[in-house]
């Protein structure tokens, strides 16, 4: 056992000690360094003493010990051998009792010997960088102990020159899971203890370069930039593209290119002292509050934002480059424009692609203590002195490592830690450091230390007040902009509303834009769940699949919000007037001109394009439109619907996109389509046990359908049950109506059918139905009406609500089941997925999948793969037109295992395929974490009529 002193750090407010100042974060320079990631050796043990700190010292034999890989978390490697991951939202994982934390703690001995290479310097010094271990770590080189330090994802730099050895140095590393700073990194994720980020060892050259800060301003009136490169150790600054050569510390000012998120320019520079030589990559830009408005280089901004953890399926916050980098090409393809670094400062190199790509960027402290919420707030450490050296720590880790980042634009002093003076002392300080920035943070309603009124989750009523300066506040806040930090949760289907948010963005100057919550689904890739999430690993306490709220797939496959997102923020407007023959044309970028967009015009007879052509567009200015001539329509051949689609594309390559990628599109209807006539000519005739009508057969006692021209159908009938999305269910906490939990206890999944009557009339077999719930009054009189030309059959669906309909329905169609059906055709809205308020993104056209293609894979199954507008779809040898268009779903499973499933592997496709054909479906909302559907996007419980028309494939 170790003396207890010895182990007294873990529970200490302090940041630790022995680190070194934090400075500037860079790459690489000329100065040597040397990776230390890779395999290391390691030791669990379930509490901080259970093993002394021998193991640190030199000639200590590891050979017995097992390995993990650094950067890693012990959790995620081991196979299970070294404990699991633990998900809760904002509940602490063990009693709230700060500092202390539970003796059961797990700690991870990590043992690393290595030689330096034979060129290694041997003057100078050198350093010893941690750039994220999570919780607490205490640091050994040869013996020698250099410090402990908290504060999981900043870096830790310690002087290590004295120590060095040419070989058989022994590197010894303890790191705790649990610690004093587990109080301040409450965030919604996963805990996942480990050594996560790289482990360097760093040449410092005598005279080489200690921190820096670079000052790179641009004056939006003369189209000059001022550069001043502030520097610990003197030197000079060149940046040969500029022809500029200065000393350290003087402003030189030239004209130049500015650096935005849209037009990311960066000039190469040197800064070199007398012994190093740092590349910078400079981007000129200046941020101001000005006019109530964040304005970059003298333009209001508008941020179309999403909040970015880092994430990786098997590595948990272990991210190599190549993934940082998919994430912000995946963003730029998508239209985003900005970042919040949620929770966290990212890696450092996430940065680095932002300032070369072009995202806006608010920088997050590594700080919540929401769980303090359960205590009213109590002994919150944000709001107690004891605590503040260490947030104070926390924040000049942040600033000093990221200032030199052009995309860096706010810095944010953490999340849901409540309100206190350790935070008002944070600001106070950033404000001091880096005047040049503006400040963030939610939860300072009143903007006591903050440039931006920001909110999360603010339904859009609330919102609109805000844009028209309605929402009272403090004198402060009513002079500032508003942003949405959060908003539109991506938790399993959804988000809904998102055009609506938008709309209001773009209405009020005050709305400065908002972040999608958020950008990946913390799957945690699992042998037999195939993902999991929270409660999968036996968590005493979790919240389920909360951490499943991204707009990719833990694979960073793109779901259908970040498509419906994508076409939201679409930075070009194209608005058709088929009567004028123009189109309008809007340029909603901040910064750019349309000159890197090329223009295309189709058209479409019945969703086959028939003709198109580039269209010419001038080389617009921001927020400038024109109304553009279309060509002529072509001739009018065939008759049918007809519209046209006109999208932008990039007109070349770029760092983010290849040439002709669609960033913008609109489509508009010329003629309108020509709805389904079936006469009704044929009359049913009854046969001992069935009943035929042109081409169908239903059984004589029931009215069920049989088949339709040899081909076996179950019977269309009634449905109004979807297996509720995480935002029908809404969280615990909401306090608009969850219908997803309304809807099961008034029995919709387990509607019954009580058959009236079957009628074989004149022209039609007529079956009468009531559809309702065990236990209610409510129900709907359903009648379905059969009629036929002989070779199609047509359904029409009268429905009347009866008795007191106090929610709306999750949808109001018909289900049918067929027995062979894989690939699909239908002509209407695609190619994904779409329901009545994320339908921006469904284009309008022809469109081919197979039935396993339909399927929107989200982690907890839940309804999905709708398609909207559908006129017809072709699928298991039948053809089924609607009048009016219908949502088309397909799957292999019915609704009642969709919606009793956890996970995907527990859908197994039967030997039917059931088909939904859906006259509505009610809006998706947000609810999950923020408002349900608007009530324009309600299904009401009302009289409806709709038909399908059925016939077999030519
Ligand atoms: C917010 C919080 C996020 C996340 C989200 C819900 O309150 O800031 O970290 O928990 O809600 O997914």
């Amino acid at each position: 056992m170790s003396d207890r002193t010895t182990v007294d750090y873990v529970e200490d407010v302090s940041p630790g000690s022995g680190a070194l100042p934090p400075r500037a974060w860079y790459a690489a320079s000329d100065a040597r360094s040397m990776s230390l990631n890779g395999s290391w050796r390691f030791r669990l043990s379930a509490t901080i003493d259970a093993e002394d700190d021998s193991f640190a010292e030199e000639g200590y034999d590891a050979g017995n010990w097992a390995e993990v890989t650094v950067p890693g978390h012990w959790v995620l490697q081991g196979d299970g051998a070294f404990g699991s991951p633990i998900y809760t939202n904002h509940l602490y994982p063990f009693p709230v009792d700060p500092p202390h934390v539970p003796t059961e703690n797990p700690t991870g001995d990590h043992l690393r010997v290595f030689d330096l290479p034979d060129d290694w310097p041997a003057d100078g010094s050198a350093v010893l960088r941690f750039d994220g271990v999570e919780s607490c770590a205490r640091v050994w080189l040869n013996g020698t102990e250099l410090g402990e330090f908290k504060g999981s994802r900043l870096p830790h730099e310690f002087a290590v020159g004295h120590l060095l050895k040419p070989g058989g140095n022994v590197l010894a590393v303890r790191v705790h899971q649990w610690s004093a700073g587990s109080y301040l990194e409450d965030q919604d994720q996963w805990w996942l203890p480990g050594i996560f980020r790289d482990v360097t060892l760093l040449h410092r050259p005598a005279g080489s370069v200690g921190d820096f800060f670079v000052h790179a301003s641009y004056d939006h009136t003369t189209g000059e930039g001022t550069l001043r490169v502030d520097s610990d150790v003197d030197g000079r600054v060149t940046v040969p593209a500029l022809g500029i050569d200065v000393a350290t510390g003087e402003p030189v000012t030239v004209a130049v290119e500015p650096w935005t998120a849209e037009t990311p320019k960066l000039y190469d520079g040197v800064l070199a002292t007398a012994g190093e030589r740092v590349p910078l990559r400079i981007g000129f830009r200046t941020v101001v509050l000005e006019d109530g408005l964040i304005k970059v280089n003298g333009r209001a901004v508008l941020f179309r934002g999403v909040n970015r953890h880092e994430w990786h399926p098997e590595k948990g916050r272990a991210l190599d480059l190549e993934t940082m980098r998919e994430d912000v090409l995946l963003m730029k393809r998508h239209n985003l424009n900005a970042v919040r670094t949620s929770h966290y400062p990212p890696h450092p190199a996430f940065l680095d692609l932002c300032d070369e790509y072009g995202l806006w960027v608010i920088d997050e402290c590594d700080l919540e203590t929401h769980g303090f919420v359960e205590q009213d707030w109590r002994d919150n450490p944000v709001d107690d002195d004891r605590w503040t050296p260490a947030l104070l720590d926390r924040a000049a880790r942040m600033v000093e490592r990221d200032k030199n980042h052009p995309s860096v634009v706010f810095w944010s002093l953490g999340n849901e830690a409540g309100t206190g003076r350790g935070l008002t002392a944070m600001a106070e300080w950033i404000h001091e450091r880096d005047p040049e920035r503006l400040v963030h943070y939610e939860g300072d309603w009143n903007c006591r230390d903050t440039d931006v009124y920001s909110r999360m989750y603010a339904f859009h009523d609330e919102v609109d007040k805000i844009g028209q300066r309605l929402d009272g506040g403090t004198h402060k806040r009513r002079e500032l902009p508003f942003i949405q930090c959060e908003y539109g949760h991506a938790m399993g289907n959804g988000p809904g509303g998102l055009a609506d948010y938008q709309e209001l963005f773009e209405k009020y100057e005050r709305l400065q834009g908002g972040f999608i919550w958020e950008w990946i689904d913390h799957g945690v890739e699992h042998a037999e769940l195939g993902y999991a999430y929270g409660g999968d690993f036996g968590e005493e306490l979790h919240d389920g699949n909360f951490v499943c709220d991204g707009l990719v797939f833990p694979d960073r496959t793109p779901s259908p919000g970040l498509i419906e997102y994508k076409k939201v923020i679409e930075p070009v407007r194209i608005e058709g007037d088929a009567a004028g023959g123009t189109v309008r044309i809007t340029n909603k970028h901040d910064f750019a001109d349309l000159s890197a967009l090329a223009f295309e015009w189709s058209c479409q007879v019945d969703g086959e394009t028939v003709e198109s052509g580039a269209l010419a567009v001038p080389a617009l200015a921001p927020g400038e439109s024109a109304e553009v001539k279309l060509p002529e329509p072509p001739a009018d051949g065939r008759g049918g619907e007809r519209q046209w689609t006109v999208r932008a594309l990039l007109a070349d390559d770029t760092a983010w996109a290849a040439k002709d990628h669609v960033v913008a599109w609109g489509q508009f209807a010329v003629a309108a389509r020509p709805l389904p006539v079936v006469p009704a000519t044929d009359r049913p005739v009854r046969g001992e046990d069935r009943i035929t009508l042109g081409p169908a057969e239903f059984d004589a006692r029931t009215g069920a359908l049989r088949s339709i021209g040899g081909i076996e159908v179950g019977s269309p009938r009634l449905d109004v049950w979807r297996a509720p999305t995480d935002n029908d269910d809404g969280a615990e906490w909401q306090t608009d109506t969850r219908y997803g939990l309304l809807w099961r206890t008034l029995g919709l999944h387990r509607m019954r059918h009580r058959l009236a009557s079957v009628e074989a009339g004149e022209d039609a077999l007529t079956v009468r139905t009531r559809v309702a719930p065990a236990a209610r009054e409510v129900g709907l009189d359903t009648v379905y009406r059969w009629t036929s030309d002989g070779e199609r059959l047509r359904l029409t669906v009268s429905v009347t609500p009866e008795g007191d309909w106090s929610v709306p329905l999750p949808r109001l169609g018909v289900r049918l089941g067929l027995s062979r059906a894989d690939r699909v055709e239908w002509f209407g809205g695609g190619p994904g997925e779409a329901y009545p308020d994320t339908r921006t993104a469904s284009m309008v056209g022809r469109w081919q999948s197979t039935v396993d293609g339909l399927q929107t894979p989200y982690l907890r199954p839940q309804e999905n793969g709708a398609r909207a507008d559908v006129r017809w779809v072709e699928l298991g040898g039948l053809r089924i037109e609607g009048d009016p268009e219908f949502w088309f779903t397909a799957r292999r499973w019915t609704t009642e295992q969709l919606d009793a499933a956890r996970h995907r592997t527990d859908l197994t496709p039967g030997d039917t395929v059931w088909v939904n054909l859906d006259h509505g479906q009610h809006g998706i909302g947000s609810q999950s974490c923020g408002p349900g559907p608007l009530p324009r996007y309600f299904l009401k419980a009302e009289p409806a009529e709709f038909s399908f028309v059925f016939s077999a494939v030519k």
